[in-house]
């Protein structure tokens, strides 16, 4: 699954968020890179412990809960308090696969990584270089959208040459681990959405939505 996921924040949104970004305490990624990252990281993040990170995280998990696109295609379970990076002076972070389960930092709970997100901050003529490949797919999206992919897919930043990439990412666990499941699901639910429009007293629309809420029930692990 991959899906770019426009207006995830609206202009007023995302100048606040990048005022707050641009003062921040940024420290070096490689803090937090494992084993088989900290040879190719080489970009800075906010603390996971920084009041701001918390602050503008949860703010976008907020604005997720409300985006009907984000919700259809990524049907979240759980969600990992999103992080943020920034990418300059040749910021890079080289070919590999995420991590499968992440902790969440002051709590027991785990969450298994099915999907990736990356929200971009930066405008696109802001910075050069830094396209997010991801199984040979070139992504570089203006600021407020938001890239959907599987955690399983191994992908790498491409080195900014110029200005600065700022974004945050995080990880879903899914109520429907496999990606095939989840792409079903979202294709019935374009096709209803649009049969809403079209036929809005039509029976068969409430048939259709009876199987898509019968295959969810199939499918969900919570
Ligand atoms: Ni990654």
């Amino acid at each position: 699954m991959m899906l770019s996921i426009p207006d995830v924040l609206n202009a007023e949104q995302l100048q606040q968020c990048r005022a707050a970004l641009e003062g921040g305490n940024w420290q070096d990624g490689r803090l937090t890179a494992g084993h088989q990252a900290v040879n190719v990281k080489a970009n800075q993040q906010l603390a996971q412990d920084d009041p701001l990170t918390q602050q503008l995280g949860d703010f976008i998990l907020a604005c997720l809960a409300q985006h009907p696109r984000f919700m259809a295609a990524a049907l979240p379970l759980k969600v990992v308090p999103p992080r943020f990076n920034r990418y300059a002076e040749g910021g890079t972070y080289g070919d590999h696969i995420d991590n499968a389960v992440f902790s969440v930092p002051g709590t027991p709970h785990r969450i298994r990584a099915d999907l990736s997100a990356t929200l971009f901050f930066s405008e696109l003529e802001e910075y050069e270089g830094g396209e997010l490949v991801v199984q040979d797919q070139r992504i570089k999206l203006p600021a407020g959208h938001l890239i959907l992919y599987s955690s399983g897919s191994l992908h790498r930043v491409e080195p900014v040459t110029r200005g600065a990439r700022l974004a945050s990412f995080f990880w879903v666990q899914s109520l429907v681990r496999q990606d095939e499941q989840r792409s079903v699901l979202l294709e019935l639910d374009d096709s209803i959405q649009a049969l809403r429009q079209q036929v809005p007293d039509s029976p068969e629309l409430v048939r259709l939505t009876g199987i898509y809420h019968n295959l969810l029930r199939q499918w969900t692990q919570t």
